[in-house]
């Protein structure tokens, strides 16, 4: 085979190690308004966001805040976009069997992977590299390449099992983040309870936020 070694191929196709991009998936656990507000904050700092939702996901999202997103990838982000009147080349949202997405393969994924909020079940499928819907193979992705994972879960009590599982991810360097929220900060309503939580997941990922007083700065009790 000839080679022509002056030749090197360069891609215009993004490569997110060096963008702002980063995947987010809801899941079926309780805590659909962390979720939207996370992506709110997201897309408001100017992240291109791989939006990834389970079935079990929009049940939650109609359940506890009325908004009902269609099965189809590409009216689901059409909704959100409308809802969160957000810029419509910032959000993709990617079908549970979207094996050709960016987020399927290490060669072209975002680093980071916030999965908000996460039912044990996805952490159980996650803590064993189950790779069965893109969430599982995502998530997978991020492990694999070393990249952040970070966990927002929601249960309770937790099993046994639940508290292995994330153990072991923990082993691995996932963030598992519990939606527990503080109160040190004198919540008036829902809205100030999930920025507290939301607040912590930017903190973490590195993303400035001025959702929360911080302790010890902006806050004297
Ligand atoms: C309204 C509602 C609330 C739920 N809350 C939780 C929860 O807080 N934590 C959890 O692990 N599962 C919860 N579940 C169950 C999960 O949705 C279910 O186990 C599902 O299979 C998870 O699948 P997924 O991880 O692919 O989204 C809830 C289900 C519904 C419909």
């Amino acid at each position: 085979m000839k080679t022509n070694r002056s030749q090197v191929p360069f891609s215009n196709a993004p490569h997110h190690s060096a963008d702002k991009a980063i995947t987010l998936a809801f899941t079926g656990a309780s805590g659909a308004p962390y979720g939207l507000r996370l992506l709110e904050c997201l897309l408001a700092a100017d992240y291109q966001v791989y939006l990834l939702i389970s079935s079990a996901a929009r049940v939650v999202m109609a359940t506890e805040h009325g908004l009902k997103l269609p099965s189809g990838p590409e009216a689901a982000q059409k909704v959100l976009v409308d809802y969160l009147k957000c810029p419509a080349d910032k959000l993709i949202v990617c079908g549970k069997d979207d094996w050709f997405s960016p987020v399927a393969s290490g060669s072209a994924a975002p680093k980071q992977m916030v999965v908000c909020p996460c039912s044990a079940g996805s952490v159980a499928a996650i803590a064993h590299g189950m790779s069965d819907n893109l969430i599982e193979r995502a998530a997978d992705v991020v492990l694999k390449e070393r990249g952040q994972l970070l966990l927002v879960v929601r249960e309770s009590p937790f099993s046994t099992l639940h508290l292995e599982n994330m153990l072991k991810l923990s082993q691995l360097g996932v963030t598992i983040m519990p939606a527990a929220p503080g109160f040190y900060h004198q919540p008036q309503s829902i809205d100030d309870l999930v920025d507290f939580m939301v607040a912590r997941v930017l903190d973490h990922l590195g993303i400035e936020q001025g959702l929360v007083p911080r302790w010890g700065y902006d806050q004297r009790l």
